[in-house]
């Protein structure tokens, strides 16, 4: 019996460099994803079509975590599809990570909570990178919900789902810049956040307001309210944490003269994308004037499964 699961992507729409302290972060799961078709067998073999280097590393790391919890050790014969750009900070290592546990769970029939499952992926992620990076992509892959904002103390590890207006579009513009964080900052601006760095430090607690400022907003419907904050979100990422780059600033500058009344760099910085609002109505007419590469998202459910010929359902 074949079986696939879809772990979608993520957006971060505010709360950056927020999640590996236990603050606030704001994602949607998006309808960019990766699907792993596969069945039960001896041992884990997949193939992928993608040229991701490294992904075997991931399998590796994820089925060492969920061994960790108890997994019995089921292997899966599979396929590895995504229509993720890897790198444009757009979470494809999480949504891998997501897929995987979800079949290698399933064929072990071995349950695990979806909070807790995202915070194995993450481990698996660290195991298989050795990047200290938080649990924000894992838990929106897992737990978006279609229209709707993902609200996530990292901290407390409590969520609920913040309603996103009809009427505003969500774009994702790539810069092109490409990062891997093994090499790049992101290790060393946790580090300093932990030493108590300042300008970090302030970073992070402006930016967990900002959280708290933008579903204030969201749910008055004060759609107004969120360029301001994004545009000090972004000064904040430039200024005080230091992890946007000028190609990230400029598509910023570029994305708000095309029209979008709220732009700012998301994910882990250092290249990567930024994420901007649009009247819906214009948002063709944005993405296309900014010249860049880029994607009106939609906010979609987190990770599901199904099997092949039958009606998904949420995993
Ligand atoms: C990357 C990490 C996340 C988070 C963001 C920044 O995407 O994987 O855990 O720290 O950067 O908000």
């Amino acid at each position: 019996m074949t079986t696939s699961v879809r772990a979608p992507g993520r957006v971060n729409l505010i709360g950056e460099h927020t999640d590996y302290s236990g603050g606030l972060v704001l994602p949607i799961a998006i309808q960019l994803g990766i699907t792993l078709t596969f069945e039960r067998s001896e041992q884990i073999a997949l193939a992928s079509r993608e040229q991701t280097e490294g992904w075997e590393r991931y399998v590796t790391a994820v089925a060492a975590e969920l061994a960790a919890l108890g997994r019995p050790a089921v292997g899966i014969g599979g396929r590895l599809e995504s229509d993720l750009p890897p790198g444009a900070g757009l979470g494809s290592s999480g949504a891998l990570e997501v897929a995987i546990a979800l079949a290698l769970c399933a064929v072990a029939e071995f349950e695990v909570e979806p909070m807790e499952l995202a915070l194995a992926c993450q481990r698996a992620e660290q195991r298989a990178v050795g990047v200290p990076s938080g649990v924000l992509d894992q838990a929106a892959s897992l737990l978006g919900r279609e229209g709707s904002a993902l609200l996530l103390d990292c901290g407390t590890l409590e969520y609920r789902w913040v309603p996103l207006p009809d009427d505003v579009a969500i774009l994702v513009l790539d810069s092109g810049e490409r990062h891997a964080h093994e090499g790049s900052g992101y290790g060393q601006r946790r580090r300093e956040l932990e030493a108590g760095d300042p300008p970090r430090v302030r970073h992070v607690e402006t930016e967990n307001e900002r959280v708290r400022t933008t579903v204030a907003a969201l749910e008055v419907g004060d759609v107004g309210a969120l360029g301001p904050i994004f545009a000090a979100s972004h000064a904040s990422l430039r200024d005080d944490y230091e992890v946007s780059t000028p190609t990230l600033d400029a598509l910023v500058a570029t994305t708000l003269a095309a029209g979008a009344f709220a732009a700012r760099m998301t994910g882990g910085g250092f290249g990567g994308s930024i994420v901007a609002l649009t009247e819906a109505s214009r948002a063709a007419d944005v993405l296309a004037g900014t010249g860049a590469q880029g994607w009106i998202v939609r906010a979609v459910d987190g990770a599901i499964r199904w099997r092949t010929g039958s009606t998904r359902d949420r995993a």
